[in-house]
Protein backbone atom coordinates (compact mmCIF):
# COMPACT_ATOMS: atom_id res chain seq x y z
CA UNK A 1 0.00 0.00 0.00
CA UNK A 2 2.62 2.65 1.15
CA UNK A 3 6.61 2.76 0.38
CA UNK A 4 8.71 4.86 2.14
CA UNK A 5 11.59 5.16 -0.04
CA UNK A 6 15.17 6.99 1.56
CA UNK A 7 13.39 9.76 3.10
CA UNK A 8 15.01 12.46 5.19
CA UNK A 9 13.55 15.66 6.82
CA UNK A 10 15.13 18.24 8.75
CA UNK A 11 14.23 20.97 11.19
CA UNK A 12 16.19 24.23 10.62
CA UNK A 13 19.86 22.09 10.47
CA UNK A 14 18.66 19.14 12.48
CA UNK A 15 17.93 16.04 10.79
CA UNK A 16 15.66 14.30 12.36
CA UNK A 17 14.97 11.24 9.69
CA UNK A 18 17.93 9.90 7.83
CA UNK A 19 17.44 7.97 4.81
CA UNK A 20 14.43 5.84 6.41
CA UNK A 21 12.41 3.35 4.28
CA UNK A 22 9.63 0.93 5.06
CA UNK A 23 6.71 -0.55 3.84
CA UNK A 24 3.18 -1.36 4.86
CA UNK A 25 0.78 -3.50 3.13
CA UNK A 26 -2.61 -3.35 2.57
CA UNK A 27 -4.60 -5.14 5.16
CA UNK A 28 -1.42 -4.76 8.27
CA UNK A 29 -1.36 -3.18 11.22
CA UNK A 30 2.63 -1.57 11.81
CA UNK A 31 3.39 -0.25 15.11
CA UNK A 32 6.07 2.24 14.61
CA UNK A 33 7.98 2.74 17.92
CA UNK A 34 10.34 5.02 19.55
CA UNK A 35 11.25 7.24 22.45
CA UNK A 36 9.92 10.99 22.58
CA UNK A 37 11.41 13.06 19.81
CA UNK A 38 12.78 10.11 17.81
CA UNK A 39 10.77 11.61 14.85
CA UNK A 40 7.68 9.36 14.75
CA UNK A 41 5.29 12.60 14.53
CA UNK A 42 7.12 13.54 11.99
CA UNK A 43 7.28 10.08 9.91
CA UNK A 44 3.60 10.30 10.37
CA UNK A 45 3.05 13.46 8.50
CA UNK A 46 5.48 12.63 5.82
CA UNK A 47 3.40 9.49 5.67
CA UNK A 48 -0.54 11.37 5.43
CA UNK A 49 1.42 14.11 3.39
CA UNK A 50 1.05 16.79 5.57
CA UNK A 51 4.53 17.86 5.93
CA UNK A 52 7.52 17.27 2.63
CA UNK A 53 10.26 15.40 2.72
CA UNK A 54 13.89 16.74 2.01
CA UNK A 55 14.87 13.60 0.27
CA UNK A 56 13.91 10.67 -0.72
CA UNK A 57 9.77 9.15 -2.05
CA UNK A 58 6.84 8.16 -0.55
CA UNK A 59 4.72 5.69 -3.14
CA UNK A 60 0.99 5.40 -1.96
CA UNK A 61 -0.28 2.68 -4.05
CA UNK A 62 1.94 2.85 -6.72
CA UNK A 63 2.06 6.71 -7.21
CA UNK A 64 3.79 9.28 -5.52
CA UNK A 65 2.24 10.98 -3.27
CA UNK A 66 3.29 14.31 -4.66
CA UNK A 67 1.28 13.31 -7.46
CA UNK A 68 -1.47 12.56 -5.99
CA UNK A 69 -4.75 14.74 -5.64
CA UNK A 70 -4.67 15.94 -2.07
CA UNK A 71 -8.39 15.68 -1.66
CA UNK A 72 -8.35 12.24 -2.34
CA UNK A 73 -5.79 11.15 -0.84
CA UNK A 74 -7.15 13.30 2.61
CA UNK A 75 -10.54 10.57 1.72
CA UNK A 76 -8.15 7.79 1.82
CA UNK A 77 -6.05 8.21 4.76
CA UNK A 78 -8.19 9.21 8.02
CA UNK A 79 -5.58 10.31 10.91
CA UNK A 80 -6.15 10.69 14.91
CA UNK A 81 -3.74 13.05 16.06
CA UNK A 82 -1.77 13.24 19.10
CA UNK A 83 -3.20 15.48 20.81
CA UNK A 84 -7.53 15.93 20.16
CA UNK A 85 -7.32 18.66 22.16
CA UNK A 86 -5.25 20.67 19.49
CA UNK A 87 -6.70 18.86 16.67
CA UNK A 88 -10.64 18.92 17.41
CA UNK A 89 -11.51 22.51 17.43
CA UNK A 90 -13.24 24.09 20.66
CA UNK A 91 -16.20 25.86 18.52
CA UNK A 92 -17.02 22.32 17.38
CA UNK A 93 -19.79 20.46 19.10
CA UNK A 94 -19.48 16.75 18.66
CA UNK A 95 -21.86 16.66 15.59
CA UNK A 96 -19.86 19.08 14.17
CA UNK A 97 -16.41 18.07 14.99
CA UNK A 98 -17.53 14.78 13.31
CA UNK A 99 -19.61 16.16 9.94
CA UNK A 100 -16.30 18.39 9.32
CA UNK A 101 -14.91 15.83 6.63
CA UNK A 102 -17.70 15.48 5.16
CA UNK A 103 -18.35 19.24 4.71
CA UNK A 104 -14.77 19.76 3.27
CA UNK A 105 -15.37 17.18 1.09
CA UNK A 106 -18.95 18.11 0.11
CA UNK A 107 -20.65 14.72 1.01
CA UNK A 108 -22.86 15.68 3.53
CA UNK A 109 -26.46 14.86 2.56
CA UNK A 110 -29.46 13.97 4.02
CA UNK A 111 -27.45 10.90 5.30
CA UNK A 112 -25.00 12.33 6.87
CA UNK A 113 -26.66 12.99 10.60
CA UNK A 114 -27.64 9.03 10.12
CA UNK A 115 -24.03 8.14 9.43
CA UNK A 116 -22.31 10.43 12.19
CA UNK A 117 -24.95 8.20 14.42
CA UNK A 118 -23.48 5.24 13.42
CA UNK A 119 -19.89 6.66 13.37
CA UNK A 120 -20.34 7.32 17.34
CA UNK A 121 -22.19 3.88 17.64
CA UNK A 122 -18.98 2.32 16.63
CA UNK A 123 -16.39 4.50 18.58
CA UNK A 124 -19.20 3.59 21.91
CA UNK A 125 -20.34 6.67 22.63
CA UNK A 126 -23.67 8.17 23.19
CA UNK A 127 -26.00 8.82 20.20
CA UNK A 128 -28.44 11.57 21.51
CA UNK A 129 -28.60 14.47 20.80
CA UNK A 130 -27.66 16.20 24.11
CA UNK A 131 -24.33 14.42 23.98
CA UNK A 132 -23.68 15.15 20.16
CA UNK A 133 -24.45 19.04 21.28
CA UNK A 134 -21.36 18.62 23.94
CA UNK A 135 -18.73 20.81 23.28
CA UNK A 136 -14.83 19.17 23.60
CA UNK A 137 -14.05 20.75 27.14
CA UNK A 138 -17.58 18.97 28.33
CA UNK A 139 -15.80 15.81 27.50
CA UNK A 140 -13.23 13.40 29.12
CA UNK A 141 -9.97 12.79 27.33
CA UNK A 142 -11.22 9.05 26.38
CA UNK A 143 -14.49 10.59 25.07
CA UNK A 144 -12.62 13.11 22.83
CA UNK A 145 -10.11 10.58 21.49
CA UNK A 146 -12.92 8.98 20.59
CA UNK A 147 -14.69 11.44 18.78
CA UNK A 148 -11.05 11.98 17.14
CA UNK A 149 -11.05 8.07 15.82
CA UNK A 150 -15.05 8.37 14.46
CA UNK A 151 -13.63 11.77 12.63
CA UNK A 152 -10.85 10.00 11.32
CA UNK A 153 -13.44 6.98 10.34
CA UNK A 154 -16.25 8.87 8.51
CA UNK A 155 -15.00 9.54 5.29
CA UNK A 156 -14.31 5.69 5.49
CA UNK A 157 -10.26 5.99 4.89
CA UNK A 158 -8.37 2.94 3.72
CA UNK A 159 -5.52 3.76 6.04
CA UNK A 160 -5.80 4.83 9.53
CA UNK A 161 -2.80 6.86 11.05
CA UNK A 162 -3.36 7.09 14.94
CA UNK A 163 -0.22 9.17 16.36
CA UNK A 164 0.57 7.91 20.12
CA UNK A 165 -4.02 7.54 20.41
CA UNK A 166 -4.27 6.28 23.72
CA UNK A 167 -0.82 7.59 25.30
CA UNK A 168 -2.04 9.76 27.50
CA UNK A 169 -4.77 8.25 28.85
CA UNK A 170 -5.61 6.45 31.93
CA UNK A 171 -4.50 2.70 31.41
CA UNK A 172 -7.78 1.03 31.48
CA UNK A 173 -9.35 3.90 29.40
CA UNK A 174 -6.31 2.70 27.06
CA UNK A 175 -7.19 -0.67 26.90
CA UNK A 176 -10.77 0.23 26.09
CA UNK A 177 -9.80 2.41 22.98
CA UNK A 178 -7.13 -0.37 21.75
CA UNK A 179 -9.46 -3.17 21.98
CA UNK A 180 -11.92 -0.52 20.16
CA UNK A 181 -9.43 0.32 16.90
CA UNK A 182 -8.39 -3.35 16.59
CA UNK A 183 -11.80 -4.58 16.58
CA UNK A 184 -12.75 -1.97 13.88
CA UNK A 185 -9.42 -2.59 12.22
CA UNK A 186 -11.06 -6.16 12.03
CA UNK A 187 -13.98 -5.59 10.76
CA UNK A 188 -13.31 -2.52 7.76
CA UNK A 189 -9.75 -4.76 6.82
CA UNK A 190 -8.16 -1.39 6.85
CA UNK A 191 -4.25 -0.59 7.20
CA UNK A 192 -3.12 0.73 10.64
CA UNK A 193 0.23 2.78 11.49
CA UNK A 194 -0.19 2.92 15.20
CA UNK A 195 2.69 4.82 16.68
CA UNK A 196 3.55 4.58 20.28
CA UNK A 197 6.88 5.16 22.29
CA UNK A 198 5.55 1.90 24.40
CA UNK A 199 6.76 -1.13 22.53
CA UNK A 200 4.35 -3.13 24.81
CA UNK A 201 1.09 -1.78 23.57
CA UNK A 202 3.21 -2.15 19.82
CA UNK A 203 3.44 -6.18 21.08
CA UNK A 204 -0.73 -5.78 22.08
CA UNK A 205 -1.82 -4.10 18.46
CA UNK A 206 0.48 -4.91 15.89
CA UNK A 207 1.42 -7.63 13.05
CA UNK A 208 4.75 -5.64 12.41
CA UNK A 209 7.25 -3.71 14.21
CA UNK A 210 9.49 -0.60 13.18
CA UNK A 211 11.78 0.89 15.61
CA UNK A 212 13.30 4.25 14.79
CA UNK A 213 16.44 5.49 16.80
CA UNK A 214 18.38 8.44 16.15
CA UNK A 215 16.66 9.08 13.08
CA UNK A 216 16.71 5.46 11.42
CA UNK A 217 14.52 2.99 11.47
CA UNK A 218 16.70 0.03 13.36
CA UNK A 219 14.75 -2.90 13.39
CA UNK A 220 11.57 -3.79 10.89
CA UNK A 221 10.21 -7.18 11.73
CA UNK A 222 7.25 -8.97 12.58
CA UNK A 223 6.18 -8.20 16.06
CA UNK A 224 6.35 -11.77 17.64
CA UNK A 225 10.13 -12.14 16.30
CA UNK A 226 10.99 -8.79 17.77
CA UNK A 227 9.69 -9.23 21.23
CA UNK A 228 11.36 -13.00 21.46
CA UNK A 229 14.27 -12.05 19.39
CA UNK A 230 15.15 -8.19 19.16
CA UNK A 231 18.45 -7.36 16.91
CA UNK A 232 19.34 -4.13 17.66
CA UNK A 233 20.83 -3.10 21.37
CA UNK A 234 18.43 -0.39 20.97
CA UNK A 235 15.12 -2.10 20.75
CA UNK A 236 16.42 -4.25 23.28
CA UNK A 237 16.92 -1.89 25.92
CA UNK A 238 12.73 -1.23 24.94
CA UNK A 239 11.75 -4.23 25.64
CA UNK A 240 13.83 -5.03 29.06
CA UNK A 241 12.44 -1.27 30.17
CA UNK A 242 8.92 -2.27 29.82
CA UNK A 243 9.58 -5.94 31.52
CA UNK A 244 10.70 -4.64 34.19
CA UNK A 245 7.75 -1.60 34.66
CA UNK A 246 5.21 -3.74 36.62
CA UNK A 247 2.31 -2.33 34.56
CA UNK A 248 3.02 -3.88 31.51
CA UNK A 249 2.28 -8.04 30.63
CA UNK A 250 5.16 -8.01 27.74
N1 LIG B 1 7.94 21.79 13.31
C1 LIG B 1 9.10 21.54 13.90
N2 LIG B 1 10.10 22.46 13.93
C2 LIG B 1 11.29 22.21 14.52
N3 LIG B 1 11.59 21.05 15.13
C3 LIG B 1 10.64 20.09 15.16
C4 LIG B 1 9.35 20.29 14.55
N4 LIG B 1 8.62 19.15 14.74
C5 LIG B 1 9.42 18.30 15.42
N5 LIG B 1 10.62 18.85 15.68
C6 LIG B 1 11.75 18.19 16.37
O1 LIG B 1 12.05 17.00 15.67
C7 LIG B 1 12.33 15.92 16.56
C8 LIG B 1 11.36 14.79 16.32
O2 LIG B 1 10.06 15.18 16.70
P1 LIG B 1 8.78 14.27 16.50
O3 LIG B 1 8.70 13.85 15.09
O4 LIG B 1 7.62 15.01 17.07
O5 LIG B 1 9.16 13.01 17.41
P2 LIG B 1 8.25 12.00 18.25
O6 LIG B 1 6.87 12.03 17.68
O7 LIG B 1 8.95 10.68 18.10
O8 LIG B 1 8.29 12.47 19.67
C9 LIG B 1 12.26 16.51 17.96
O9 LIG B 1 13.54 16.84 18.36
C10 LIG B 1 11.39 17.74 17.77
O10 LIG B 1 11.73 18.72 18.73
MG1 LIG C 1 5.03 12.34 18.50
Amino acid sequence: MISVENISKSYKDIEVLKDVSLKLDEGEILALVGETGSGKTTLAYLIAGTIKPDGGKIIFRGKGLDKINRKEFAKMVGIVYQSPRDSISHRFSVFEAIAEPLVIHKVFDDESAGKIKNALREVQLPVDDYFMRKYPHELSGGELQRVAIARALILEPDLLIADEATSFLDPSVQAKILRLLLNLQNERGISMIFVTHDIGVARKVSDRVAVLHDGRIVENSPTHHIIENPQHEYTKRLIDAVKSSKISDL
